[in-house]
């Protein structure tokens, strides 16, 4: 049985790189392509798995060849793919991530609303759900589907990590009376908050407002400056850490799976922090959301990386 089930997006991720964006009627030759299982809840479940924790996927495909394809793929990754529902007639989502040069990133997203979770679709994978440690909710899906995945987390004690922002007030209450661990980026935060943030110093009272409100660890991204994670009886400012961005896509994912990694193995959340911090740069240092993680090489990146961040002048 799994350590954590993943509930979110599943798709078809379609990477391209490129020198340039063509002018409009142009053309240009792609220098660089990956055609892999994409989506958040199945990039985050694919960073859990490199960091040798047993993943459960919860999510819906198509009864397409694309369908087909992606879920060999996450079997072949180690995922436990018995949550994961093949909607008939439906299309597979597809991802199409191009890349320039410098990490300027464009996203095309075919996601249909037949391949979005159901709240039928979660309770069908309530006993997957009951027996995780951990429960990861990818807060893109839909409302109820969202509020039903934490009411079995509730009813059967499993803690629950929720990432992103809500999709309408009833879930955004249920997330913060019943998620252990929130994370979001900057967006996301102001969504969560209703309100705006810009800077380091509104990222920490909006973190502190959010962890008031019910989490017991909170971590919210400010924008290209660093991670605000913030818990019961402490917080820290984690500046990014230095790395030629590639492509940002997926560095949250991997944020989320990292945290959720270091967490259970029973990390305190500053150094769980910093393990995500460290996740989350290795991601965007290569094309492409799919996380390719070493546990190893991010406990000895988190490690540094807190050691100078402590020792600098304040
Ligand atoms: N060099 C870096 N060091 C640490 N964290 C990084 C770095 N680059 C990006 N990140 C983090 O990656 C996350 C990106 O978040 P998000 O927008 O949710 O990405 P996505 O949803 O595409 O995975 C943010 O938390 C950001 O701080
Ligand atoms: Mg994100």
């Amino acid at each position: 049985m799994p350590d954590v089930v993943v509930v979110g997006e599943i798709g078809r991720d379609l990477v391209l790189g490129v020198d340039a964006i063509p002018e409009p009627g142009g053309s240009a030759d792609v220098t660089a392509r990956r055609e892999v299982l994409g989506g958040k809840g199945a990039n985050q479940a694919v960073g859990l798995r490199c960091l040798a924790v047993g993943v459960g996927l919860v999510g819906v495909v198509g009864d397409d060849a694309a369908g087909a394809d992606v879920l060999a793929q996450a079997e072949r990754d180690g995922i436990d793919v018995s949550g994961v529902v093949r909607r008939a007639g439906a299309p597979t989502a597809l991802l199409v991530d191009v890349v320039e040069p410098d990490g300027v990133r464009r996203l095309l997203e075919s996601v249909d609303d037949a391949v979005r979770l159901t709240a039928e679709d979660v309770r069908a994978a309530e006993p997957l759900i009951a027996s995780a440690r951990l429960l990861l909710v990818q807060l893109q899906q839909p409302g109820p589907a969202v509020r039903e995945a934490l009411r079995l987390a509730r009813a059967h004690g499993v803690r629950v990590v929720a990432d992103g922002a809500p999709a309408d007030d009833e879930t955004r209450r249920a997330v913060l009376g019943g998620a252990s661990v929130v994370r979001a980026d900057d967006t996301e935060a102001a969504l969560l908050l209703d309100r705006d943030l810009g800077g380091v110093d509104a990222a920490v009272d909006a973190a502190a407002a959010l962890l008031d409100a019910g989490p017991d660890v909170v971590a919210l991204a400010v924008g290209t400056e660093a991670n605000v994670l913030a818990w019961s009886g402490g917080q820290v400012v984690m500046p990014l850490i230095d790395s030629e961005p590639v492509d940002p896509t997926g560095g949250g994912d991997a944020f989320v799976a990292g945290l959720a990694a270091a967490l259970l193995r029973g990390d305190a959340p500053e150094a769980a922090g910093w393990f995500a911090s460290a996740a989350a740069a290795a991601t965007v240092s290569h094309l492409g959301g799919r996380p390719d993680l070493d546990r190893a090489r991010l406990d000895e990146v988190a490690r540094l990386t807190r050691a100078e961040h402590d020792a600098a002048p304040r």
